[in-house]
């Protein structure tokens, strides 16, 4: 179970080698994930369009912001199991899972995206 570490974060439960890091209540999701030293992708910069930056929620996805009208063009059906970290603002406790960086050893749009992207192993 997840506890918050502060009054102002969460730790939150990243599915990359298992790691635990900690986000500031407010911070995107994005931007967690960067100051923690993973290289995550985010080809368009965070504007919210080109989808690379995607994680799967696994558990407390009520910890994010709600999924914005953005999320849900770019993602379509799957925007709430799926979430843009450039999008997503921390608000509490998160499992998620996280791409390795620059490739796809795992894509939450199956193996034809793993196919598209190449393997990192
Ligand atoms: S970085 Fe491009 S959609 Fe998030």
């Amino acid at each position: 179970m997840l506890e918050p570490f502060s009054l102002a974060g969460y730790a939150i439960e990243i599915q990359y080698g298992s790691q635990r890091i900690f986000a500031q209540d407010g911070e995107r999701l994005l931007d967690t994930l960067l100051s923690a030293g993973i290289d995550h992708r985010h080809i368009c910069g965070g504007r919210g369009f080109c989808t690379s930056c995607r994680v799967e929620i696994l558990a407390g996805g009520e910890g994010l912001s709600p999924v914005s009208p953005l999320e849900r063009e770019r993602l379509g059906a799957d925007a709430g199991r799926l979430r843009l970290a450039c999008q997503a603002v921390v608000r509490g406790k998160v499992h998620a899972r996280v791409p390795a960086p620059r490739a796809a050893r795992f894509s939450p749009f199956g193996d034809d995206d793993v196919k598209a992207h190449g393997r990192a192993d």
